[in-house]
């Protein structure tokens, strides 16, 4: 149980809020690069409870400027896309990428006023689809080489939508090995070689197994949590009756991402990026080992699910999630459809804007979220000491160096466990065309 003080600084991300200031050490996701794909790319992007403006300049560069005119406040949203940067439709200031206000066309002949206005801006840059903004002050970090960086754009598919709730509840969800049995449970199974693109919809490892069969059939998953260097590795291990065990590797990317197995051939990397403190768009990036992703499936599989341009969920607290009582009883755990999203949804949203954790009661299997809290909690506390080298991914060696982290799922004898799931991993590996051995 924590303290009413505690859950605030865990979860407010507001400017001068203790978590907020670990946020903007690492990059986040500001938008999808799809959406600058048009005639006119400039979009409003609210992130970390600041209202900014991301757009293309003329010569396709990247800017992320305070959404609000300097001179008298006015939406830069509506800005005028010219002269490689935004001018403002109020009185014409213009302001190129990096918020430096280089004219003012309606001050005296020969004012140089202009040069000493220059408004907020972030560096942005584009991965695999997903355009990253760094919010810290300073010279951002290096990137570290995960999979979903390093594999080409090919074999990767990014998505997002929004949930309407606090970052870290959002998050958690991806970090409790343990729900899967229950909350994702289909009472019957479908054919594995239909699931293309969705969540457990796979076969189990190497087995003829339905991953839907196996997570239903072993509900109590012994769970090992392990620090690493990007922040903490999940080891869900289902032991079966036949003297094997199912190993499921997750892991937890310091401060709010996880990368989590999807099927055989794919892996989900998953940021959960505050928008602002009761709001929270999750960002994915599918990463193929194998095939190319198709990914005119992927997209139109999630655009059945989400509304644009703000990839708001179709079905919410509105409608009750498609909440359905029939098939509760005869299909799936929730009644809410076969898209685990959903499920994952209702979950971290009926918790309430901000969950009130004074009041939960942790057992066993949320141990990967109480040893989060805690680094988290500790990684507030050096930020506030002025020592970044105590945060995942600040300290001892090259961040570009970090690989992975390797995420599958595989099946062997209960006491090989470790060596099981390093095998199928490095299988995978040495059979991609791109892959890399995880650090
Ligand atoms: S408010 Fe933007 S130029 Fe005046
Ligand atoms: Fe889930």
């Amino acid at each position: 149980m924590m303290s009413e003080q505690q859950n605030e600084l865990l979860s407010r991300i507001g400017p001068g809020t203790g978590a907020g200031a670990v946020l903007r050490q690492y990059w986040q996701p500001a938008a999808l690069a799809e959406e600058l794909v048009t005639s006119r790319p400039v979009v409003p992007v609210r992130l970390l409870g600041e209202d900014l403006v991301l757009f293309r300049d003329n010569s396709g560069n990247l800017g992320l400027i305070d959404r609000r005119c300097p001179h008298r406040g006015v939406d830069l949203c509506f800005g005028r896309r010219e002269d490689n940067g935004l001018r403002c439709p109020f009185h014409g200031w213009h302001f190129d990428i990096t918020g430096q206000c280089v004219e003012q066309p309606g001050e005296p002949e020969g004012s140089q006023m202009y040069k000493n206005i220059r408004t907020t801006s972030y560096p942005v840059l584009e991965k695999n689809g997903i355009i990253f903004a760094f919010m810290g002050e300073g010279d951002p970090p290096p990137f570290p080489a995960f999979d979903c960086f390093a594999a080409p754009d090919t074999h990767v598919f990014a998505f997002k939508g929004l949930w309407e709730c606090n970052w870290l509840q959002a998050m958690e969800v991806g970090i409790d090995p343990a729900h899967a049995s229950f909350l994702h449970r289909f009472l019957q199974d479908e054919d594995p070689n239909e699931g293309y693109g969705k969540q457990f919809r796979d076969k189990a490892a190497n087995t003829e197994i339905p991953m839907t069969q196996l997570l239903r059939e072993y509900p109590r998953p012994e769970i090992k949590v392990e620090d690493t260097e990007f922040g903490l590795r999940l080891i869900a291990l289902r032991h079966m009756d036949d003297g094997r065990s199912h190993v499921r590797v997750t892991n937890q990317i310091f401060p709010e991402a996880i990368c989590i197995p999807m099927s055989n051939e794919m892996t989900i990397t998953q940021w959960h990026v505050p928008i602002d403190d009761e709001t929270c768009y999750w960002y994915s990036m599918f990463t193929s080992f194998g095939k190319p992703v198709d990914k005119a499936v992927m997209r139109e599989q999630r655009l059945k699910e989400h509304r644009l341009p703000d990839y708001a969920p179709l079905k919410n607290k509105r409608n009750n999630y498609g909440y359905d009582p029939d098939e509760q009883e005869s299909l799936t755990y929730t009644g809410m459809g076969l898209d685990i999203n959903v499920h994952d949804q209702w979950a971290v949203e009926s918790m309430g804007r901000i969950q009130d954790r004074t009041i939960e009661h942790l057992g066993r299997t949320d141990v990967g979220i109480s040893r989060n809290r805690r680094k988290l909690l500790a990684a507030i506390k050096s930020v506030e000491q002025g020592d970044l080298s105590a945060l995942p991914m600040y300290g001892e060696g090259e961040i570009e160096a970090i690989r992975g982290p390797g995420s599958i799922d595989a099946i062997g004898l209960t006491d090989e466990w470790e060596e099981v799931w390093l095998k199928a991993e490095s299988q995978r590996r040495s059979a991609s065309d791109w892959a890399t051995a995880q650090s």
